[in-house]
Order: structure tokens, then C-alpha cells, then sequence
């Protein structure tokens, strides 16, 4: 197994002043947070009053005797006004519930038309954020203090794109968009988790949200542009097939797993869906943007093709594959 999630890059949540929470970072959870509060202490006062009730009711109802035990006692058969109290006050309760709610529902549901728009897909098994300026990262960079919709689709199955500290979650479904919005209001790093289950490595699913104080953003853009020259291209290769995650699926050390290893993969001879082949540059080309088209003997048609990938970034994936000999 490859180190494919280094400790340092696991999401770390940051420490939360809430006993129940995570720190709070966004706009979005304010109409989550005091209400799931509000709930917690009725539920808890109220399961307090009942089974102080039952446990009063006990004592006080309890058969002095076996015989006055078998003797029906007279008894009034209701109290109106105790049922009438007992069943106004929840209902009023339930009602200012749905009313805050609802309106929590709504702002969740309504990103700021201003928004800054992030692509978001799911695939097994992994996050991949697609910039505006046409950056694709496994990390989400987002500047602080502006209203940020998220764009969700999958290539392959159900996933579910969730930041708690944001307090938002939502499906990422295949043939379909699905969105998100929050507007972080809190510099720093918050994780982000898979929260459907998806597969074999569905708990490894996990990402981070950088949120970046003003400016900060448009720095992290410009230098993720470019390729950058004081790194070999092979080492380039290694970063991003970490960050496209292709390392979740392609071994680099010779053991195969869903798909053939990568190791001495360059120049052998592959039995394929479409006959033999010989990897080479073109094979390797041809197989990162259209994956079904020669399927190495063995192996199921499990990849994603990955047509965003510049020309410069598959010359670092071929340089990185042609090295591990
Ligand atoms: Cu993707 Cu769980």
C-alpha cells in the first residue's frame, strides 16, 4: 500500500469552544446550530419531566396489598384541562420548529446570487474541485468572507460532499447537478468528508476546505496555473497522481489492485479489450482521456476519464509512470 494520505494531510477539525459542534466557520450555521440546541435541552427536559412522572406515578399508585391490588379503583376517566395543556404547548412547540426550520431550509437553499462557483465531483474515491480559471485540486481553496456555491456531480456512484464546520452536506449524484453554498467566515483549514457510503474506500474519501484570508486566493491561483519548473517532471507526475487520484486504484509498487500497477508498467506488453499493445507515451495518452478503449485483461472498466487533464500535466503522469521501472 502507498502512502497515499500522509498524517500531516489528513483533515484535522480544529478545536470547537461548543460541546456538541464543531467550531462554527460560515454564515450557514447559524439557523442549525441554536436550533439543534433548542431541541436537545426540550428533548431533555422533557424526557426529564416524563420519567420523573412514571417514576412519581409508581410510588404514589403502588398496591398496598395483594387483594386491594385485584380491586379496581374509582378513578376519573380524564382531566380536560391537563389534556388540553399537554397537547396545546407541544403543538405550539412543533410549529415554531417548522417555522425557524424552514427558514434555516431556505437560506441553506438559496446561494447569494453574487456567488463564486466551484465545480465539485465525486469519484471513487475521491474529491476534485474545478476552478473558474480551470485549477483542478483534491483540496477546496476558497476565499474568506464571500458567498461560495459549490456545483456537485459524480462519475460514478452516490456520494455525499459534507463540511461540518460549514454545516452543510449534500449528495453528489450521478447524470445530475446538485449545489451547495456557505460563506466562510473563518480563516484556516476545516476537513471534509464522503458522508455515503461508496465503496471499499469510502472512509478515505476525505479532503480539506482551505479557507483563504483576502487575497489569498487569487495568490494560490496564479502559482496552481503553473507547472512548477523547480520540481522534475516526474516528481510532478507523483504529486498529481496523488491529487487526481489515480494512486487509489494503481498501485506503484507492483501489487494490482482495481487496476493494473503502474510499476515496470511502461513498455510491456498488455493483453487488451482491443487486442495487444505495447505501452507507450500514446498508449498511456489514450488511456488517461478515454479509459474504456483498450482495458487491460483482468481488470473491470472502473476509470473515470480524465479529459480536463492539460497536455503538460499527462507528459509529468507518463514521466512518473516511465520512473517507477
Ligand atoms: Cu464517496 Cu463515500
Amino acid at each position: 500500500m502507498t502512502n497515499l494520505q500522509p498524517a500531516d494531510n489528513l483533515p484535522k477539525s480544529p478545536p470547537s469552544p461548543d460541546f456538541w459542534m464543531p467550531k462554527s466557520a460560515s454564515v450557514t450555521t447559524e439557523h442549525v446550530d441554536w436550533i439543534w440546541d433548542f431541541m436537545v435541552w426540550t428533548s431533555a427536559v422533557s424526557a426529564i419531566l416524563i420519567l420523573g412522572a412514571m417514576i412519581y406515578f409508581c410510588f404514589k399508585y403502588q398496591a398496598k396489598s395483594r387483594i386491594a391490588n385485584e380491586l379496581a379503583e374509582k378513578s376519573t376517566d380524564h382531566n380536560t384541562t391537563l389534556e388540553v395543556v399537554w397537547s396545546v404547548i407541544p403543538l405550539f412547540v412543533v410549529i415554531a420548529l417548522f417555522v425557524w426550520g424552514f427558514q434555516g431550509f431556505v437560506q441553506l437553499r438559496t446561494p447569494p446570487a453574487n456567488s463564486f462557483e466551484i465545480r465539485a465531483t465525486g469519484q471513487k474515491w475521491k474529491w476534485l474541485f474545478e476552478y473558474p480559471e480551470g485549477v483542478v485540486d483534491d483540496v477546496l481553496h476558497v476565499p474568506v468572507d464571500r458567498p461560495v456555491r459549490i456545483v456537485i456531480n459524480s462519475t460514478d456512484v452516490l456520494h455525499s460532499l459534507f463540511i461540518p464546520n460549514f454545516r452543510v452536506k449534500m449528495d453528489a449524484v450521478p447524470g445530475r447537478f446538485t449545489d451547495l453554498w456557505f460563506n466562510a467566515t473563518e480563516t484556516g483549514e476545516f476537513p471534509i468528508f464522503c458522508t455515503e457510503y461508496c465503496g471499499t474506500s469510502h472512509s478515505d474519501m476525505l479532503s480539506r476546505v482551505v479557507v483563504h484570508p483576502a487575497g489569498g486566493y487569487e495568490k494560490w491561483i496564479e502559482k496552481a496555473l503553473l507547472p512548477d519548473p523547480s520540481i522534475p517532471p516526474a516528481k510532478r507526475g507523483e504529486i498529481l497522481a496523488q491529487k487526481q487520484g489515480c494512486l487509489t486504484c494503481h498501485s506503484v509498487d507492483g501489487t494490482p489492485k482495481l487496476a493494473p500497477t503502474w510499476k515496470g508498467l511502461y513498455g510491456k506488453s498488455e493483453g487488451t479489450s482491443a487486442g495487444s499493445v505495447t505501452v507507450d507515451e500514446n498508449y498511456l495518452r489514450e488511456s488517461i482521456l478515454d479509459p474504456q478503449a483498450k482495458i487491460v485483461s483482468g481488470f473491470g472498466p472502473s476509470m473515470p476519464p480524465y479529459s480536463k487533464l492539460k497536455d503538460h500535466q499527462i507528459a509529468d503522469l507518463i514521466a512518473y509512470i516511465k520512473s517507477l521501472k
